[in-house]
């Protein structure tokens, strides 16, 4: 299978003045075109050509591990996020249950990487992931996620990781794509 960059949900302006229109326009366009362009071409004329995203991430190693997650993990952190301007439209319970755990979590976590929400055995929770590792790799499911590399922040938060972490869950985290990731009987990047 050929992977695509998948489109972005919501215009490039939308998520603003959280990430920038600069930000997400490199952010999708260089960075996660990137990884889906060089794992397509190494997996060319290989035994993962005919697999899906998810198989690919759960199967494979090194190089395309890398990249096959890294194309994963941007394709849901896109639907992760959504338009400030109907972010506090929507309490949620999920918001007020984990919003302090996953700012704490991202505060504590060194380096490049993820924090996500998770199920594990029915039981939710909050993880961070080193690099371009998926929780799917330890049998736990993905319901929500926030990308801690720099390339995610620096040019409209420079170093404050966590201010820029703060603004992403109080004013565009979609809860409500975890609401739905909670009831589905898997989850899938895109
Ligand atoms: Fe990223």
């Amino acid at each position: 299978m050929t992977f695509k960059l998948p489109e972005l949900p919501y215009e490039l302006h939308e998520l603003e003045p959280v990430i920038s229109s600069a930000t997400l326009k490199l952010h999708h366009g260089a960075h996660h075109r990137g990884y889906v362009e060089k794992l397509n071409r190494l997996i060319k004329g290989t035994e993962l050509e005919s697999c899906t995203l998810d198989e690919v991430v759960r199967r494979s190693s090194g190089a395309v591990f890398n990249n096959a997650a890294q194309a994963w993990n941007h394709s849901f952190f896109w639907q992760s996020l959504r338009p400030a301007r109907e972010a506090a439209t929507h309490p949620c319970s999920l918001a007020a249950r984990f919003s302090a755990e996953l700012k704490s979590v991202a505060a504590g976590f060194f380096g490049s990487g993820w924090v996500w929400l998770v199920e594990d055995n029915g039981t939710l929770g909050v993880a961070a992931t080193a690099n371009a590792d998926n929780p799917l790799r330890r049998g736990l499911r993905p319901l929500l996620v926030i990308d801690l590399w720099e390339h995610a922040y620096y040019l409209d938060h420079q170093n404050r990781r966590d201010e820029y972490v703060a603004a992403v869950v109080d004013r565009i985290l979609n809860w409500e794509f975890a609401e739905r990731n909670v009831s589905a009987k898997a989850v899938h990047a895109a």
